[in-house]
């Protein structure tokens, strides 16, 4: 297919293949060698190029961008970092100064970074950085270089972009009507929204994709409303967008989706990819099961909404007819309850081993109603309604916890990988249960560093 972008400021039109990575083509068929390749897989962030298009500028990482997912955007890479006539950003310049770079492999890829987060007004460079692995140089100097860099005027360049977005948008269906029309008569094809799952079978696995849908110009599919006392989350909503979306109403799930992979991820991710792979360890499913959120399906014309938790009917089966796709996700607005905890190894950029979503509506001290579900516990995310059941009833104390806790055994039988044992999976999850009712009291349960 031939594709046009704006490429470092000059229309590029190219035959490609829709599924051709960008990282690809730039190093490959441009010669555009600053973009660097290290994992291929979403993970160091030395392929980040800056992206422009209609919604506003967002740092991706290149080895996850197909070329099908470009018409209509304009790409900065390093190369267009500085201006034409070799002007530094000042950014480019911080990071001299302040030694920023050793053996420079990760550099280019921090520099976008940066100089995204600058031109956006991120100032928090270490949630920025999150998805740039430096092995060498040590985050310091990088970090002193981004808060020198924070204020200097945004130049220019990094800006006209949005200006002279390319007209012709390519191919894919520009509505859920097009697409539901599309679906209908190709069933066999493959949607790609954010391509963080679906980049990984082309780049890791080598497969092909011979019909692959991709959701970016559905801008009916993307964004979360009010209606009334619920919220709606089209399913092509990004993760950072649908990060922000919730800060207020959602605090507890704003703060996990934080930790989400990284912001180069949360930028390209969707919430309706993190349900539809079915991943019994998304982060996302525990939460909207706590939360009883809907599901929103449609096939052609015909739509239908089931409760989120019987979507998942065991692993790798999912409760989606061939060409049907998710619509949206409806969800309570508030839930003032709701807590979610993630446990990982790291941070930043790692999958939970164990994630716990708990939402009880206590009155009169008494557990009204309980909604808890946990992700790494089974072959899907699910909810532990035993638990629930121990719980609900009864008065709303340490001693009706732990005598709720043994009920965790009848819900869950728990694997072990490299993540975690299945002991391990067991008893956190139990524990994380204690957490919640520690956390409902006022305890300060967010503990980061433990000292003596
Ligand atoms: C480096 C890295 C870190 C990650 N970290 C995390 C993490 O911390 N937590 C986490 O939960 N996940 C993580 N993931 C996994 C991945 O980002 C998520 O599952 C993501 O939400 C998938 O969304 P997507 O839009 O990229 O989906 P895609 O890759 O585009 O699609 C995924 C699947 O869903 C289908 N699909 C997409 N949209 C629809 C729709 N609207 N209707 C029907 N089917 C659809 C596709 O056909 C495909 O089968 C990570 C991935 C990478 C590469
Ligand atoms: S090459 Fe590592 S994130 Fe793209
Ligand atoms: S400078 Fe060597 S990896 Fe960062």
């Amino acid at each position: 297919m031939q594709i046009s972008f704006l490429l470092n400021g000059e229309t590029v039109t190219a035959d490609c293949a829709p599924t051709e990575t960008l990282l690809d083509f730039l190093r490959l068929r441009r010669g555009l060698t600053g973009t660097k390749e290290g994992c291929n897989e979403g993970d160091c962030g030395a392929c980040t190029v800056m992206v422009t298009d209609a919604d506003g500028v967002r740092a991706l990482n290149a080895c996850l961008l197909f070329m099908g997912q470009l018409p209509g955007t304009a790409v900065r890479t390093i190369e267009g970092i500085s201006d034409a006539a070799g002007t530094l950003h000042p950014v480019q310049e911080a990071m001299v100064v302040h030694h920023g770079s050793q053996c420079g492999f990760c550099t280019p890829g921090v520099v976008v970074s940066l100089a995204v987060a600058q031109a956006e007004g991120r100032r928090n460079h270490d949630e920025v950085l999150a998805g740039n692995l430096c092995r060498c140089t040590g985050y310091a100097p990088i970090i002193r270089a981004a808060e020198a860099a924070a204020d200097a005027p945004v130049p220019v360049w990094m800006t006209a972009d949005a200006h002279h977005l390319p007209a012709d948008r390519g191919e894919a269906p520009a509505s859920s009507d097009a697409l539901a029309a599309l679906l209908l008569e190709r069933p066999e094809a493959t949607i790609v929204a954010g391509a963080t799952d679906v980049g990984l079978w082309v780049t890791k696995q080598l497969r092909d994709l011979p019909v692959p849908v991709f959701l970016n110009r559905c801008a009916d599919l993307r964004g979360v409303t009010r209606q009334g006392a619920m919220l709606r989350i089209g399913a092509a909503t990004p993760i950072e967008d649908l990060r922000k979306a919730v800060a207020d109403s959602h605090p507890a799930w704003a703060a996990m989706l934080s930790r989400y992979a990284s912001l180069q991820i949360r930028n390209a991710a969707t919430l309706g990819g993190n349900i539809a792979n079915g991943s019994p360890i998304g982060d996302n499913p525990p939460v909207l099961i706590a939360l009883g959120a809907e599901l929103h399906l449609r096939r052609g014309d015909a739509r239908r909404a089931i409760p989120i938790e019987s979507f998942f009917i065991a692993y790798g089966r999912q409760d989606r007819a061939p060409g049907e796709f998710v619509e949206a996700v409806t969800l309570p607005a508030t839930a003032p309850a709701l807590r979610v905890y993630t446990l990982s190894k790291r941070f930043d950029q790692d999958i939970s081993a164990v994630l716990g979503a708990f939402n009880l509506t206590v009155e009169d001290g008494k557990v009204q109603s309980a909604r808890i579900a946990f992700g790494g516990m089974a072959g899907t995310p699910q909810r532990a309604t035993a638990v629930e059941s121990a719980l609900v009833g009864r008065d709303w104390t340490l001693a009706s916890v732990l005598a709720a806790l043994p009920a965790f055994a009848q819900d869950f039988t728990p694997l072990s990988d490299m993540r975690a044992s299945a002991g391990y999976r067991l008893r956190a999850a139990q524990n994380l249960l204690v957490r919640y009712f520690h956390d409902l009291a006022g305890v300060a349960v967010q503990v980061r560093e433990v000292s003596a």
